[in-house]
């Protein structure tokens, strides 16, 4: 994060694929900031309060878990076909607080460890580094190694005294990969998860923004054990000030109803004393936004998703151009929704190349590495494609192409 603020901050000129933000053409503040009364008196009524009183209780501290959680129970129906009580639900400041407080709550004894790919979302790793979670990274290249990397990584943790407690992972168009985990493997990570009483932190921004194709289920819907977590943000969905994300806790923890229940008062506790509550002007303006929708969201980020669609072909149809059959020196993954592609190139692309991308050809990207904890990913680049001028892709990805073909000795 601090790389990609460097050299934005250095270089801002430069076409950037660096950063994954949202685009923010396609946020409508004001007309959200208005939406905050229809939440307003709707809250009124739910409290049997005049529209007065009913603002200042906005205004006040307010419920650690949420004022929110039914309008949220209900898109999560409407969107992702997840059916849930508000009572599973704990508003969060972010996904990044849900995944703290989960992280924080599962790991806490010296001996937990908590499981991630490799690589990984660097929000998750700053958080088991600032907290002293030790992490248990694996590799698998292919979705089909990923259930022998993750088992082979929990028997060594245990052969060394460890208790691999949670496994953090983002199925739907990962971040950094932009890759999609199939069905049928979600299914095994759960039944081995469920085995070894491992909680699954099911991490989900991307998952409203596919392209192409059918859905796949999201785990806490595949999963009957109650081993699932899921994490929600509407960062991407709304806009990422609105720091407004949520932990969904399974209806009955490893089959326990009352394990749940347990688990909600630890988290809820936890964050009574991290950020007390999340901001209750941010969950009106939410909430409004959700009432005016009907519950759904799916019409508001049609036009972002088509955006990101047009972005990424753009993306694809230049990166064909620039390195075509034959001089292959370059090869890519095509996304079906999300926010990446990953470049993989013949040589080390690193902090060092990044920079002479970014200060020679005016062209930001992300490596890979820096999400990685071996030296597997070395050769590979994140390209961002949902927040640059679909105007700037094709040159940005022509400088790209000629710092490859310099650096790969095929001018
Ligand atoms: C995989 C992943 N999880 C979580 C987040 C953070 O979300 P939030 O803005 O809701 O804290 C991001 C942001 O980029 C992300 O890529």
């Amino acid at each position: 994060m601090n790389f990609l603020n460097e050299i934005a901050g250095e270089y801002p000129n430069a076409i950037s694929f660096a950063s994954g933000r949202p685009a923010q053409q396609f946020f409508s503040l004001a007309h959200w900031l208005a939406q905050t009364d229809r939440f307003i008196s709707h809250f009124a009524q739910s409290c049997a309060n005049d529209f007065e009183v009913a603002s200042s209780l906005i205004g006040q501290y307010g419920k650690t878990n949420g004022i929110v959680n039914e309008l949220i129970a209900q898109q999560q129906l409407r969107d992702e076909a997840i059916a849930c009580d508000s009572s599973q639900l704990i508003v969060t400041a972010g996904c990044q607080e849900a995944m703290a407080l989960c992280a924080m709550e599962l790991c806490k004894r010296p001996s937990d460890v908590l499981l991630v790919r490799s690589p990984t979302y660097i929000g998750i790793t700053g958080i088991a580094d600032l907290h002293g979670i030790e992490l248990a990274p694996f590799r698998s290249e292919k979705d089909s190694e990923l259930l022998p990397a993750l088992a082979a990584t929990v028997e060594q943790a245990e052969r060394c005294g460890k208790s691999p407690r949670a496994l953090y992972l983002i199925p739907e168009f990962d971040n950094p990969t932009g890759t999609v985990l199939p069905k049928a493997y979600r299914e095994q990570v759960i039944a081995y998860c469920a085995r070894k009483r491992i909680a699954i932190l099911e991490d989900n921004p991307y998952g409203a923004f596919r392209f192409e194709g059918t859905a796949v289920p999201t785990m806490y819907t595949l999963d009957t054990s109650g081993c699932v977590i899921y994490l929600g943000t509407y960062s991407k969905t709304l806009c990422p000030a609105v720091r407004v994300g949520f932990i969904l806790l399974p209806r009955r923890l490893f089959g326990d109803e009352r394990a749940t229940v347990d688990l909600r008062e630890r988290l809820s506790r936890r964050k009574s004393f991290l950020t007390v509550n999340t901001s209750q002007i941010m969950q009106a303006m939410l909430g409004g936004v959700l009432l005016e929708e009907r519950g759904s969201l799916a019409r508001l980020i049609q036009p972002a998703r088509e955006f990101y669609r047009r972005n990424r072909d753009l993306m694809l149809t230049a990166l064909a151009a620039e390195f075509p059959q034959g001089q292959s020196i370059a090869a890519w993954n095509v996304p079906t929704g999300g926010f990446f592609l990953n470049v993989w190139l013949p040589f080390k692309f690193l902090r060092a190349e990044a920079e002479i991308c970014a200060r020679e050809l005016g062209v930001l990207t992300m490596p890979v590495s820096f999400f990685a904890f071996d030296d597997g990913h070395d050769q590979c680049v994140r390209l961002a494609f949902s927040n640059v001028d679909p105007a700037s892709i094709g040159e940005g990805i022509k400088r790209f192409a000629t710092f490859v073909r310099m650096r790969a000795g095929k001018p």
